[in-house]
């Protein structure tokens, strides 16, 4: 009778039938500081510690792969001020996180365009990356400098390459061609998109990955968002029936 009330269930997911591959777009921590009177970094700060928290929750209820939505390929429009201290704040997680993930057994992957990215972080992202790779238990992806689009044209330029070299035909080009050459050949499904903060849409994220992907919105901003809440989403999941165009 709680939704009558409207509080939130504290239903727990069916751990039978979770979600394979999580996507979570962490938006609204300019609004979650600027609510506070507090500058927007602020709220970045705050996002990476709910980012920390729900990545390990993730871990803890058996989620085997899931993907945040850190910085996008559009991000680098905003103030540097603002883009600089993300990178610090990433920078720093990525320091801490070097012993820990590895005690926990999960394996860290950047999904994006490295080339940008300062020179010594990069460098710390290979050696984290490097450290876990064997943990494929549990992946964490971090998208960053992440692009649905830039994902699709990287894999066409393979895809052109090989057909340059002579060993692929035009006419062997199938799906799998392309889900094969994305960024990571086992995240080319998505089941579930995650989106706080009230916006309804998908800021190009995962777009070959979110063809049949099960949407969950709030306007729970970022920083606020607890393990409940993620309980909440995988609930309303594993209520939903997936036809992939059957009937
Ligand atoms: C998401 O929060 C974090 C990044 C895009 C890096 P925003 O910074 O977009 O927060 P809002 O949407 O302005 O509230
Ligand atoms: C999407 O959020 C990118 C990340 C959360 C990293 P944005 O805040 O950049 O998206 P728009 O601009 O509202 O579409
Ligand atoms: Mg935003």
């Amino acid at each position: 009778m709680s939704f009558l009330f409207g509080k939130k269930n504290n239903q727990k997911p069916d751990p039978e039938h979770l979600p394979a591959h999580i996507g979570i777009i962490m938006d609204g921590n300019g609004r979650w500081a600027q609510k506070r009177g507090l500058p927007r970094t602020a709220g970045h700060a705050a996002g990476v510690k709910t980012f920390k928290n729900i990545s390990l929750y993730a871990q803890e209820i058996g989620i085997r792969q899931i993907t945040f939505y850190a910085f996008s390929t559009e991000n680098w429009k905003r103030p540097k001020q603002e883009i600089d201290r993300i990178m610090q704040l990433l920078d720093q997680y990525i320091e801490e996180g070097l012993a820990e993930y590895a005690e926990r057994k999960a394996r860290i992957r950047f999904v994006g365009d490295l080339a940008p990215i300062p020179p010594k972080m990069a460098e710390k992202i290979r050696r984290l990356e490097a450290l876990t790779k064997d943990y494929t238990g549990w992946t964490l992806n971090i998208a960053l400098n992440y692009g649905g689009r830039a994902e699709i044209v990287n894999a066409a330029q393979k895809i052109a390459r090989e057909a340059v070299e002579g060993t692929l035909a035009p006419e062997e080009i199938s799906e799998n061609t392309i889900a094969s050459r994305l960024y990571y050949d086992d995240m080319s499904e998505c089941d579930l998109i995650i989106r706080p903060s009230g916006e309804y849409r998908l800021s190009n994220f995962l777009l070959w990955q979110s063809a049949y992907s099960e949407f969950w919105f709030d306007k729970i901003l970022w920083p606020d968002f607890k393990p409940e809440d993620l309980d909440r989403a995988i609930c309303d999941f594993q209520k939903r029936q997936r036809r992939f165009g059957a009937i």
